[in-house]
């Protein structure tokens, strides 16, 4: 069950132009385009006449032609043309989907259109801010994307998982600090005059001790904001530290896949190309190492035939919520026979 009022992240805007692409969110086939004019349109992909894939099709002019039989929708969704008939039935039409283009990447509501709230998009402003620089990618999953949010909600993972990049033994050592707030989790977990991580002594070449900071909120449906920051104990001046924010999106492509849309936002040392390549590529290593335990974790969920139920602890406080919180919207949706 997915909440389906709500924003995912579709795709990183340059990804999108005047072609057709497919994307599986939430269970359902979308296909999207720019028009010439540069708007971006997302439509079901699949055609209402022999449910053909539309995106295997082609565009003319803005319009999208079935690669089967021809039939050809507006932007809109109507039919505008049916091969070898002059009347268009009215039942030939696809549905429209609302998208948004913001802070690099294209936001599908995969509920009802005129349910779509800008006000609920994820805190993401970072992704495309003057002082602010973003790196990031897409990782596909074959895992259910609950997997992933559980796995952002408790960093104590980054001990055991990331000890070559960002994770030592402080990680888990000290405690987390979470709060249930509306349709949001927040987890804070600060720890104090600790050992630097490997990344962090690369990145900013700490000598002494940090104070470390992870400030972590989760938005609904599957958007994670890391607020990461790290200033040498006992030193005032913060241009000595370093901050960057990790924004995540977890977007379902179906129960067991995931399109896993990550950047890392820097505010220090903009400039430097070559500390672009390094983040870029430990932060990417550091989350295939999550991805291979979590794929492994799905296959072990999926062949457990006798279904034990879990044994929760501590730590798991904000992603037991977090759980909450999508479980009761996406019953809401449900009873409103959205789909
Ligand atoms: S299936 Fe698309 S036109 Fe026939
Ligand atoms: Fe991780």
């Amino acid at each position: 069950m997915f909440i389906k009022n709500g924003w995912y992240a579709a795709a990183w805007a340059d990804e999108i132009g005047h072609h057709l692409v497919q994307k599986w969110i939430t269970g359902e086939p979308v296909v999207l385009y720019r028009t010439q004019a540069g708007e971006v349109v997302a439509l079901h992909d699949r055609c209402p006449h022999r449910r053909a894939s539309l995106s295997k099709g082609n565009l003319v002019g803005d319009d999208v032609q079935c690669a089967y039989h021809g039939i050809t929708f507006d932007c809109q969704g109507n039919c505008v043309r049916v091969p070898g008939q002059e009347k268009v039935p009215s039942a030939l039409s696809l549905r429209r989907y609302k998208v948004v283009e913001k802070w690099q990447w294209i936001w599908i509501w995969m509920g009802q259109p005129d349910e779509a709230d800008e006000s609920l998009l994820p805190a993401f402003e970072y992704n495309d801010s003057p002082g602010w620089k973003a790196l990031g990618g897409c990782i596909p999953v074959k895992a259910n994307y609950q997997l992933l949010t559980d796995n952002l909600l408790d960093l104590t993972h980054e001990t055991y998982v990331h000890g070559k990049t960002i994770g030592n033994s402080a990680v888990a050592e000290t405690p987390m600090e979470y709060q249930l707030n509306g349709h949001e989790v927040h987890v804070k977990r600060i720890m104090e005059n600790t050992p630097p991580p490997p990344l962090f002594k690369r990145v900013r070449g700490f000598e002494g001790n940090i104070d470390r900071w992870q400030i972590i909120r989760f938005q609904a449906p599957a958007h994670i904001s890391i607020d990461a920051r790290g200033y040498p104990t006992g030193v005032d001046d913060l241009e000595q530290g370093m901050r960057w924010f990790s924004l995540n999106s977890l977007t379902p492509v179906d129960e067991r896949n995931t399109l896993y849309f990550w950047t890392v936002t820097r505010c220090f040392d903009l400039e430097n190309e070559e500390l672009d390549e390094i983040i870029k590529d430990q932060i990417l290593k550091t989350f295939m190492e999550d991805v291979e335990v979590i794929e492994a974790q799905q296959v072990l969920i999926e062949t457990d035939d006798r279904a034990i139920p879990e044994v929760s602890i501590r730590a798991d406080g904000g992603s037991i919520s977090a759980r909450r919180i999508v479980e009761k919207l996406a019953a809401q949706d449900a009873d409103a026979g959205i789909t």
